[in-house]
């Protein structure tokens, strides 16, 4: 499917499976903690991302920056919907700076779902995870 014009029905079942296969591809063996990602661009294609950590520490990346690299260098363009997944407890929200990298390609109300290995666990706005954020308006001086 690619469309320009209307956006893409949310298929959060087969957002969840490719964040899931990615989460299984995670290159994590320092942290040893497993992210997956995915995300519904405006083009209808689901990206995947998993976090690819390094030996050089700060130098690793997040599920969520792989899945909007897939999505750009793949031709989307707006982020439609986001899932991340993670293991434990404790949700597995965005880090402070993917919400940013998020916010960039998102709408304040562009879902974004929490998962676990059981399903989707929590769903936030982006508005709700960053509120009152800087984006591209501000440079529109
Ligand atoms: N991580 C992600 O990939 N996304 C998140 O939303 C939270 C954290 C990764 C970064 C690092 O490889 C590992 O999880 C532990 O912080």
């Amino acid at each position: 499917m690619s469309q320009s014009q209307s956006q893409p029905e949310i298929d959060f079942d087969a957002l969840f499976a490719t964040a899931a296969a990615a989460q299984r591809r995670a290159y994590a063996p320092y942290s040893r903690f497993n992210v997956g990602a995915a995300i519904l661009a405006d083009d209808g294609v689901v990206y995947p991302g998993c976090n690819v950590e390094n030996a050089a520490y700060p130098s690793g990346t997040c599920a969520e920056q792989g899945a909007i690299s897939a999505m750009i260098a793949g031709g989307g363009r707006r982020i439609v919907a986001v899932l991340v997944i993670g293991d434990g407890e404790v949700l597995v929200t965005p880090c402070g700076a993917c919400r940013q990298r998020i916010r960039e390609f998102a709408a304040s109300q562009t879902p974004v779902a929490i998962a676990g290995p059981g399903g989707i666990r929590q769903m936030f706005s982006l508005e709700e995870l960053l509120p009152a954020s800087f984006g591209p308006d501000n440079l529109r001086l």
